[in-house]
């Protein structure tokens, strides 16, 4: 896949850059906590590179799920501050992106001057993929760079939109991850598949199970695979899992019966206290949490001779604490440059990010929902605009 790259763009002094970001990031207590910043982090290397050049950029993105409404808790503000120490420069929130003040405010900016749009969710135009707010962004600016890999999926006006207004580019980020996640796969490969919920994962399931060699199962993902499989699994305190998830589960296993590997064991609250319990002997009031040691270890042997491995989605429920199945398979993974190993998904990569262990990956995605989208064999409308046909 070849893109409109950046560098092909005429940036002069004075240039204005409109670079759409994935700034989707955890916020806590109105602050971008150091650990959590890993995304945004990605973003500064082009930022810099075109202020250094005298361009003057106007970073946009969104943060939550706001639904077309202002939600002051969902404010950029925070992103703001946090650039605006990054780059020991002044970055100004610009409320609002569509207006003529906002216009009028990016013309009298300075060479090198950076400004934050406010959430562009917060205007129905955004998700609606709207021509009047696209070209209302547009006004703003003279060249669009895409560096959100993570949204690339969603046809919205700053990633779909806005190339129809502006000359379109797509920034390293784009560039480096449609490579790395496209790069041919070596066998074998071992896919391992964790996280919530099977629906939106079956896509990338049927896409890389076909060519996975070996696909290991955590999460609750693996609890609705395993319930399908011992009926008395089914009702496992606290998880509710839908019919179409069951059908789902019970799919999946059929599809790839000869090489997909569940867990043994599990870490499950019983009476009060946390065990280890075989996967034949859980029972209806046990609250699964995590993945048991015998199935780290069979995990762990299952994947030494891998030359590709793709991890997305935790073990366990982090949220609740339950971290060691997540943590052991991330300190277990090989590391040598002769293999690839890739690792995705918001959640997932900033625990591990926590925890000092990315360096463990050859390619860490910045994408959620994108990356699976991309490794599903998708298109996704962001890379679609920018591509040369
Ligand atoms: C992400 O966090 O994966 C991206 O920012 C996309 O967010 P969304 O799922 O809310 O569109």
């Amino acid at each position: 896949m070849k893109f409109r790259a950046l560098q092909l763009a005429k940036i002069k002094k004075g240039t204005r850059i409109l670079m759409r970001v994935d700034c989707n990031v955890p916020v806590q207590n109105r602050h971008v906590e150091a650990q959590s910043a890993w995304r945004l982090e990605q973003t500064l290397s082009d930022i810099v590179a075109y202020q250094k050049r005298g361009a003057i950029i106007i970073i946009a993105g969104h943060l939550g799920r706001p639904d077309g409404e202002v939600k002051l808790s969902l404010s950029l503000k925070p992103i703001a501050r946090w650039y605006e120490q990054k780059l020991n420069t002044r970055v100004e929130l610009i409320k609002d992106p569509t207006s003529l003040s906002a216009v009028d405010k990016i013309k009298s900016l300075l060479p090198g001057s950076v400004v934050l749009l406010e959430n562009l969710r917060f205007f129905p135009g955004e998700e609606a993929n709207g021509s009047r707010f696209a070209k209302a962004l547009s006004k703003l600016a003279d060249v669009y760079v895409n560096n959100a890999f993570g949204v690339c999926h969603r046809k919205h006006a700053s990633v779909y939109a806005i190339t129809k207004y502006l000359p379109g580019y797509a920034g390293s980020i784009l560039i480096n991850e449609a490579a790395k996640l496209g790069a041919k796969r070596n066998h074998p490969f071992v896919f391992i598949l964790g996280g919530v919920k099977l629906e939106t994962k079956m896509p990338t399931l049927l896409r890389l199970g076909k060519e996975a060699d070996t696909i290991l199962v955590g999460g609750g993902v693996a609890i609705a695979m395993s319930a399908t499989q011992q009926k008395k699994v089914l009702q496992i305190k606290n998880q509710n899992f839908s019919r179409s998830e069951l059908s789902l589960a019970k799919l999946a296993i059929k599809k790839f019966k000869k090489k997909l590997i569940l867990p043994v064991d599990f870490v499950c609250v019983r009476d009060r206290k946390t065990q280890n319990i075989l996967s034949g002997h859980v029972v209806t009031t046990d609250q699964i949490l995590d993945v048991g040691s015998a199935t780290i270890k069979l995990f762990a042997s299952s994947m030494k001779s891998a030359k590709t491995i793709v991890f997305n989605g935790a073990m366990g429920s982090l949220q609740k604490g339950a971290q060691a199945g997540t943590e052991a398979i991330a300190r277990g993974l090989p590391i040598t440059n002769k293999k690839q190993v890739i690792v995705g998904g918001g959640d997932t990569v900033g625990f591990l990010q926590g925890k000092e262990l990315l360096n463990h990956f050859s390619f860490v995605s910045t994408g959620g929902g994108a990356m699976l989208a991309f490794l599903a064999g998708e298109k996704l409308p962001g890379l679609e605009a920018l591509k040369i046909k």
